[in-house]
């Protein structure tokens, strides 16, 4: 009757009891509403969608300009606190005693507890008796405690205005302004009013903090996350640790294990039981331990205890109960400490003192105490880098790991950090010079998500996971590509919806696939739909990683992968497109849609090749007038730089499965709409009037792939867009030599013949065919009339075919080996019989093929033999 736990159980030390009780703070299987406000100022989330991969970052607070409030009408105003700034307001406060009550809180920079005890008073009068509450918060102390206020009391009017130097009358004016529910609105030094965000952060890095052999002083160091940074900063920093704890290893087991491990993994410690409530026992302690160890060049501050409870049932001794370890236990270690020989020191603080949460108003306030007196001992302390991390929770260790509260954290959105993340995540924030004393650590969770524009999740600047339905009803140009009888998703269009994702999630331009992997087609039902999915993920160096998934693999496997970059495209590289003498004959290209390429009207491009051959062309496609143009521009004709390649492989079918880097070159701006959004001005639309000029060149081929660059320029010479490393997987035939176009009967040839005979070096020229020095071609037959009787019926035999074709192969045979030097009274013996017709032979001096090809638009065959002398390496003459 209960729902499976969303997040693993750790089992191997629970008793039977404890497990009884886990399964029993479970939601009930039909009850979806238990975690529903868990998470101060958001709504749950149903379950967690998979993106790209599992991330943990840090997030520093970034502020933009609010949107201007209207005047909040008069109030009697009730004014308490502490500070310089309550004064100078309070005159400047329309104040009309007849008018609804309103009460605003002034907590100086690192409150004293009188302050606090104030802002208690007030914040009970606030949801007990429904005043409005405001509290100007100079510093940072108090935004978690008042978000998870306002998510305990939904009702309750509660506002906090941060304060940083701001001008008297600009906070008199916010204090003044409207608002209704929670709201959080910034004061900065010129006086604008600014709202605020997390933003993920750079962390470059600068080295440890510490030098090895450094003293370390971990607090609360002898468990839970304390002792994984304990332990992980000891062999990375090569520091030793002096640790701290309430308990005493002698009385208590689990803590002697911690430190047996310690010692296993060869760390250099000390632990020593003290209260951090106790000045003297901390005193004491630090005696010890310097005396040991030497001076504390370093402090992670970790102490804490978390008894949750809600808020009108906490009393001022429980507010007090978790002040203690963290900001006064901070003091108290500080005033213990020789704090000039600090070089490094961490707070950990949490999330809920920074968005709060239901039942820790408690906790929440001691956490933001402790970071608001961060933000002072960074002033203070200016030889040493002061941190405060608001950690996320924790899975693995601490005080989180506690089935029912991971598990109801999991189903509300919240992603667990798991230890070696954490610790990972802890050193690199140290390790970096660069950034604000106060950081958020954390993965996907819902106070740093944004909830609009219909996305699955949305972290800013880090995650994005979107869904499209795809229908040929809404996009009907998919009836144009039609493979084998299957609407398949052209690659192009997966790509643009991976830019468009990507985009969206930087907010900069994406010009650049880097990696494409094409891993599975989407094939989309004729009369219904299919979903995709795309998962976008910021990397830390600019580059957005884009997974494209389907409802038709339930979402699990990826079938189009690729890295977006939205940094300023690499310019163009020029792609050798064949020698004039590769020019074709005369011919439309249109026509070849059909016969060689599956592609409906919408994306037929192509106007005619100049030049092809087996391994590259140039051919002119029609510029179109982008009617569906994405981020990366006119869809046709993206797809054309790809499709129009297949000519050089004629006789098999070739279709993309991933690329180097797609590059669109022109910059115009992007039109943002994504495939079937309509007409587009995409980046890549050409200037220049007249056709664009694709050149290819086939750059690789092992087994079935194919390997290209492409370019594709308008008309002037202009780049437009670029595949590097573009390839396409052969996946089956195509034309099979029947029936072949006459423009492509040299790459046809020519491909077989460098399969087949490849010291012939053969290539097609002006509508013929150069070969190597002492190699010959022939497309004629010898004048002699059956140059080795009783030969054509045997070769009948082997290939099917009628003898008088054979013969005839023959006959052209014994013409190739006199021009290639052979002599053609020696009978050739057949070497190997091929698809499509193909003929291997051999003599003692000579390696011949043959092949009967059926041209379109021509009554006979074209019988052809190609013979080289053994041994003669491929060399380039005519
Ligand atoms: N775990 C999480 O998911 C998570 C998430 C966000 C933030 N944090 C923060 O990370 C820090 C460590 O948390 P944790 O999960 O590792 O907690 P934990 O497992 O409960 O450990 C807390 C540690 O603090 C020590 N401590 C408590 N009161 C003390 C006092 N008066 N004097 C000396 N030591 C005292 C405890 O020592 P004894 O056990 O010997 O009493 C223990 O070693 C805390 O600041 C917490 O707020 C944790």
């Amino acid at each position: 009757g209960r729902t499976v736990p969303a997040a693993p159980p750790r089992l191997a030390s629970a008793t039977v009891a404890a497990l009884a009780e886990a399964v029993a703070d479970l939601p009930h299987a039909h009850d979806t509403s238990d975690a529903s406000d868990a998470v101060a100022g958001t709504a749950a989330s149903a379950g967690m969608v998979e993106g790209v991969e599992r991330w943990f970052r840090a997030f520093a607070l970034e502020h933009r300009a609010a949107r201007p409030a209207g005047t909040g009408g008069a109030r009697a105003w009730r004014l308490s606190g502490h500070g310089p700034l309550w004064k100078a307001v309070a005159p400047l406060l329309p104040d009309d005693p007849s008018a609804p009550p309103a009460l605003a809180v002034f907590l100086p920079e690192d409150p004293p507890d009188q302050a606090v005890s104030d802002l208690l008073t007030a914040a009970r009068e606030a949801v007990r008796h429904g005043v409005p509450l405001t509290v100007v918060d100079h510093g940072d102390t108090a935004s978690g405690f008042l978000a998870g206020l306002a998510a305990e009391h939904p009702d309750a009017a509660l506002r906090r205005i941060a304060v940083v130097d701001s001008p008297v009358a600009a906070v008199a004016d916010a204090l003044s302004a409207a608002w209704e529910g929670h709201a959080e609105v910034t004061v900065d030094a010129s006086g604008a009013r600014l709202t605020s965000v997390h933003r993920p952060l750079a962390l470059p890095p600068d080295g440890p903090p510490l030098a090895p052999g450094d003293v370390l002083l971990v607090t609360g160091g002898g468990r839970g996350i304390g002792l994984e940074t304990a332990s992980h900063l000891a062999e990375r920093w090569n520091v030793r640790l002096a640790l701290l704890g309430r308990s005493d290893p002698g009385a208590d087991p689990a803590l002697a294990a911690n430190l047996r491990r310690l010692r296993d993994e060869g760390a250099t410690f000390d632990y020593v039981p003290a209260d951090l409530r106790d000045a003297r026992s901390v005193r004491a302690a630090l005696d010890r331990l310097t005396a040991r160890l030497g001076p504390v060049r370093g402090v992670v501050h970790g102490g804490a205890v978390n008894r949750p409870a809600r808020f009108l049932d906490l009393t001022e001794q429980d507010f007090a109960d978790h002040d203690a370890p963290k900001r006064r236990g901070l003091r108290v270690l500080l005033d213990a400490l020789d704090t000039a020989g600090l070089r490094l020191l961490v707070t950990y603080g949490s999330v809920i003192g920074r968005f709060g949460l239901p039942g820790e108003a408690h906790y929440a306030l001691a956490n933001g105490r402790q970071r608001e007196l961060a933000r002072v001992l960074a002033r203070e302390l200016p030889g040493c880098r002061v941190r405060n991390i608001d950690w996320t929770a924790w899975s693995g260790a601490g005080m989180g790991e506690r089935l029912a509260v991971l598990d109801t954290l999991t189903r509300t959105g919240v992603d667990p950090i798991p230890v070696a993340a954490g610790v990972r995540l802890l050193a690199r924030i140290a390790e970096s010079a660069a950034g604000p004393t106060s950081v958020v650590a954390a993965g996907r969770l819902p106070a740093l998500e944004r909830r609009t524009g219909g996305a699955l999740t949305h972290t800013p600047g880090v995650e994005l996971v979107t869904e499209h339905r795809l229908s040929s009803a809404h996009l009907p140009w998919l009836r144009d590509h039609r493979i084998d009888g299957l609407l398949v998703l052209p690659a192009v269009a997966a790509l643009d919806l991976m830019a468009r994702a990507a985009g969206e999630l930087t907010g900069g331009p994406a010009a650049c696939v880097t990696g494409g992997a094409f891993t599975r087609p989407v094939i989309v039902p004729d009369d219904g739909e299919r979903v995709v999915r795309v998962c976008a993920l910021a990397d830390e160096d600019g580059g957005v990683r884009v997974a494209l998934r389907s409802d038709e693999t339930g979402f699990a496997i990826d079938h189009f992968t690729g890295t977006v970059t939205a940094a300023p495209p690499p310019p163009a590289l020029p792609v050798p497109g064949p020698a004039p003498e590769a020019a074709v004959p005369v011919h439309d290209g249109r026509a070849l849609y059909g016969p060689l390429f599956f592609h409906g009207p919408a994306f037929q491009r192509l106007l005619r090749y100049e030049r092809l051959e087996a391994r590259g062309c140039r051919a002119l496609l029609d510029p179109g007038d982008a009617s569906v143009a994405g981020p990366l521009g006119d869809l046709f004709r993206n797809d054309a730089s790809i499709h129009v390649v297949q000519a050089c492989v004629p006789h098999r079918r070739l279709l993309p499965v991933g690329c180097d880097r797609f590059t669109v070159h022109a910059t115009a701006t992007a039109s943002g709409g994504g495939p079937g959004h309509g007409p587009g001005h995409g980046p890549g639309h050409g200037h220049a009037d007249g056709p664009l000029v694709l050149t290819a060149r086939e750059r690789a081929h092992h087994g079935a792939d194919h390997t290209y660059d492409v370019l594709l320029t308008d008309a002037s010479g202009t780049p437009l867009l670029s595949w590097t490393g573009l390839r396409l997987r052969d996946v089956g035939p195509l034309l099979d030599g029947h029936g072949l176009p006459p423009v492509l009967v040299g790459p046809y040839v020519q491909r077989h013949l460098d399969d087949l005979l490849p010291r012939a070096a053969v290539r097609p020229v002006h509508g013929g065919f150069a070969v190597a020095g002492d190699a010959a071609l022939a497309t004629a037959p010898d004048g002699s009339p059956d140059p080795w009787p009783g030969e054509a019926d045997r070769l009948a035999r082997l290939t099917g075919e009628p003898p008088a074709r054979s013969l005839e192969r023959l006959r052209t045979v014994a013409a190739c080996l006199r021009a290639a030097g052979g002599d053609a009274a020696e009978r050739p013996a057949v070497g190997g019989v091929y698809e499509n017709g193909w003929v291997t032979l051999r003599t003692g001096t000579h390696e011949i093929a043959s092949a009967v090809v059926t041209v379109a638009g021509r009554d006979a065959p074209l019988v052809l033999a190609a013979a080289a002398r053994k041994g003669t390496r491929k060399g380039a003459g005519t």
